[in-house]
């Protein structure tokens, strides 16, 4: 398979990390989560206590890993349930915004991208990342059907759930990842939208590896 680099850009919960670990899967591509290292530099300021400016100094001695199983390692620790606490949801798009911080991560995307046969979901992976990128997806979903996917997998998982505040917690977060001053959430012009609200996984799977195998031959 022709190693390449494939981009899944979109809003909060519209279901790229499943769709992009399985077309990793399929290609047999590594995933890099972009979202998974903003959180893990989240982490890291609350696990050592440091200010913003402390955590500026010190953003060199990030050190961020994925396996091969979509485990993510903040300087070899297994952080991947860790950077899903609510903490860390919370302070992650305060960090996101730091330009300081965006930048060296948006280094070490590009370093992770060197060798290419990658899928890398995130916000700003077309527009900053990755603009060369052959294969660029913009997986979009509308409010409600990101709420309900968010509702049910809550309930799925024993916990409890708010249909109206999952609700404005997405047109928040929309709000804030396409109105911030750096690298904001945009389409980019070659990249293809795909509305997956009336999609199965399998369906927005298949229609990404259809328009891999006809960009890249
Ligand atoms: O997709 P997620 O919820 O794990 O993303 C966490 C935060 O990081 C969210 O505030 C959006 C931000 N983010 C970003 O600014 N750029 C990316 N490439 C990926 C995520």
């Amino acid at each position: 398979m022709k190693k390449e680099i494939i981009v899944i850009d979109g809003p909060a919960a519209s279901g790229k990390s499943t769709v992009a670990k399985l077309v990793a899967q399929k290609l047999n591509y590594k995933y890099i989560d972009s979202g998974a290292m903003y959180r893990c530099v989240a982490l890291y300021k609350l696990e050592n206590n440091l200010s913003i400016g402390q955590l500026l100094n010190n953003i060199e001695k990030i050190k961020i890993d994925f396996d091969n199983n979509n485990h993510v390692f903040l300087n070899d620790k297994d952080v991947s349930d860790l950077i899903r606490s609510t903490e860390v949801s919370k302070l992650v798009s305060e960090i996101a915004k730091i330009s300081k911080i965006r930048a060296y991560l948006v280094s070490l995307q590009q370093s992770y991208g060197k060798e290419k046969g990658i899928v890398m979901d995130g916000r700003d992976i077309g527009s900053v990342v990755f603009p060369e990128a052959k294969v660029k997806i913009y997986q979009v979903a509308s409010v409600e059907t990101r709420a309900k996917r968010r509702f049910n997998e809550l309930l799925d998982n024993g916990k409890s759930a708010d249909y109206l505040e999952i609700c404005n917690n997405i047109k928040k977060r929309d709000y804030d990842d396409m109105n911030r001053e750096v690298s904001p959430l945009i389409k980019v012009d070659d990249a293809y939208e795909l509305d997956t609200s009336n999609m199965s996984i399998d369906e927005v799977v298949n229609k990404i590896i259809e328009i891999f195998n006809e960009k890249v031959k």
